[in-house]
């Protein structure tokens, strides 16, 4: 008798466990879905002393005695560089912009290239109209790197997700291209 009255509390207590259990695992397991995605990409030519033509970014700030046309040795570590790029829809550098890239980003670890990039994309186009602003760290030798989008205006209002950047084209230190992949799990 003493047993049989103690049973059906172990088997709640039983019961609590296995819902507990088996609602971590589904939370584990849950695949979040974008609510709206676009690809584009933003092409960064760093002024080099002779690109003022073309040029779209320059290093304004950087170690002790920098030379603001050359990068700094120890990985750039230091390194602020502006500025104001033009996205496209495609790989092509010449193809219409649809917008500007617009911010900066900072080389910030001493012993491999890394950046932190915080910036906006200005987008004025029959498509879209507003901003999307980015921010976080930017392991540049990895493949594809994540960062956040924190927010958006116009067409993006209080949007937020994850960009996957990766690096499309890299021509010495003067030109890169990023290949962003913006996945929104916030939209209004
Ligand atoms: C920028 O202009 C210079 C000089 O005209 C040219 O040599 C260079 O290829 C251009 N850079 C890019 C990325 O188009
Ligand atoms: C920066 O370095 C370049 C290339 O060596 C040189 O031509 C230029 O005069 C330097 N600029 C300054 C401000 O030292
Ligand atoms: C967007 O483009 C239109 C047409 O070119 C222009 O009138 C408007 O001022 C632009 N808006 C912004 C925020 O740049």
């Amino acid at each position: 008798m003493r047993t049989r009255s103690i049973s059906p509390i172990v088997v709640v207590l039983f019961l609590m466990l296995v819902a507990v259990s088996s609602g971590t695992a589904a939370n584990k397991k849950k695949q979040y879905k974008p609510c709206k995605e676009l690809v584009l990409y933003f092409h960064d030519i760093i002024y080099n002393g002779k690109n003022a033509g073309n040029a779209t970014s320059a290093i304004v700030g950087g170690p002790e005695g920098t030379n603001k046309t050359l990068m700094a040795g120890q990985f750039h570590f230091g390194n602020v560089v502006a500025f104001d790029d033009p996205i496209t829809l495609d790989n092509n550098l010449h193809s219409k912009p649809v917008g500007r890239a617009q911010g900066f980003y900072i080389y910030d670890t001493k012993n491999t290239f890394t950046a932190w990039l915080g910036f906006s994309f200005v987008l004025n186009t029959t498509d879209y109209q507003g901003t999307i602003n980015f921010i976080g760290a930017d392991p540049i030798l990895v493949k594809t790197r994540d960062i956040s989008v924190v927010g958006g205006t116009g067409d993006f209002f209080m949007h937020r997700g994850i960009a996957t950047l990766s690096t499309d084209s890299f021509e010495g230190e003067v030109y890169f291209r990023l290949r962003v992949d913006i996945k929104f799990y916030e939209c209004w």
